[in-house]
């Protein structure tokens, strides 16, 4: 029988995951190790000839075994890095993706032109999920007043989980369809949100990784992707002060058809696209008019 140590089991698992035609395979193996072992990645190499005990090494035959019917490496070791913090996820909430920064920064800089004011400003992520974007903000301006929604209970607590670790007690959460839970009244500075983008027939189209382990409500944004973007500028006017700003994260060939709903609301003043670091439409920022 075979003494594994963590440098042999990382070699073999390195060469079945490419054989498997799994991506990144050392890197996926690092972290399934790293995550199985307790241990930082870089203590796999301070301790590159340590023996795994037999427990150790049915836990990560378990994770091998995950990874290889296409279960994301974030699922499994229920951890992803998104701007600077560690988000919990699990099935029920969409893996922050590095898209999902270009919004960040957005509103970021919408933020910080506000500083100058001294009145904190109101916050609201809909759809919030794992509370990616939330928590950025709230952990970058711990002084704006934060909401956040989502119309699923388990990415709710997700999020207060999330939100304890690194900006507690900053954000108040709620059960919302988008603004249904909310009276109508002009209270927030800047509205946020990835909303599902992706249209129902594209979806059989995607990675396994995505369309089987994903959850649909994070995903589906209706037949033309569309839906949603629909439902928030039909409504967004009414919860945004006179200037406010709606910020939504879009997928990068819906420019035309945001451009034709906002034209459909007088209510709002402009509209700008922002490119992501591919150079495609990412964001659109949305101004009420004052
Ligand atoms: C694309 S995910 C974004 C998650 C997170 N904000 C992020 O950027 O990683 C969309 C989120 O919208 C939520 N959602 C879908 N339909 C909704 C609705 N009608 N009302 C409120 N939230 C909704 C989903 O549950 C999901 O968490």
């Amino acid at each position: 029988m075979i003494d594994w140590t963590i440098n042999t089991i990382l070699s073999w698992t390195e060469s079945y995951f490419k054989d498997n035609l799994i991506d990144s395979p050392r890197l996926t193996a690092e972290m399934l190790l790293s995550h199985c072992l307790g241990i930082k990645r870089l203590d796999l190499y301070l301790q590159y000839d340590r023996p795994l005990q037999k427990n150790e090494l049915s836990d990560f035959k378990a994770f091998i075994k995950r990874r290889l019917q296409n279960e994301p490496v974030a699922y499994i070791t229920g951890e992803k890095g998104f701007f600077e913090s560690d988000f919990h996820v699990t099935h029920h909430v969409l893996i922050p993706r590095p898209d999902t920064e270009t919004i960040v920064e957005q509103a970021l800089i919408v933020l910080n032109a506000c500083q100058k004011n001294l009145k904190p400003k109101t916050v609201l992520d809909l759809g919030t999920g794992s509370g990616a974007i939330i928590v950025s903000l709230a952990k970058a301006f711990p002084d704006h007043l934060y909401f956040a929604s989502d119309i699923s209970l388990p990415a709710l607590l997700i999020v207060k989980k999330n939100a304890l670790k690194v900006a507690k007690d900053k954000i108040c959460f709620f059960i919302s369809t988008w603004f249904s839970s909310l009276t109508p009244k002009p209270i927030f500075d800047l509205i946020v949100s990835n909303p599902p983008y992706i249209p129902t027939m594209d979806i059989q189209n995607l990675q396994p990784e995505i369309k089987e382990f994903e959850p649909m409500l994070a995903l589906d944004g209706g037949r033309d992707g569309l839906d949603c973007f629909r439902s928030i500028l039909s409504q967004a006017y009414h919860y945004l002060v006179p200037g406010g700003t709606l910020l939504l994260e879009m997928g990068f060939d819906q420019k035309q058809g945001v451009e034709n709903i906002f034209g459909q609301y007088p209510q709002y003043a402009t509209i700008d696209f922002i490119k992501d670091l591919a150079g495609h439409n990412r964001v659109v920022l949305i101004k009420k008019i004052n």
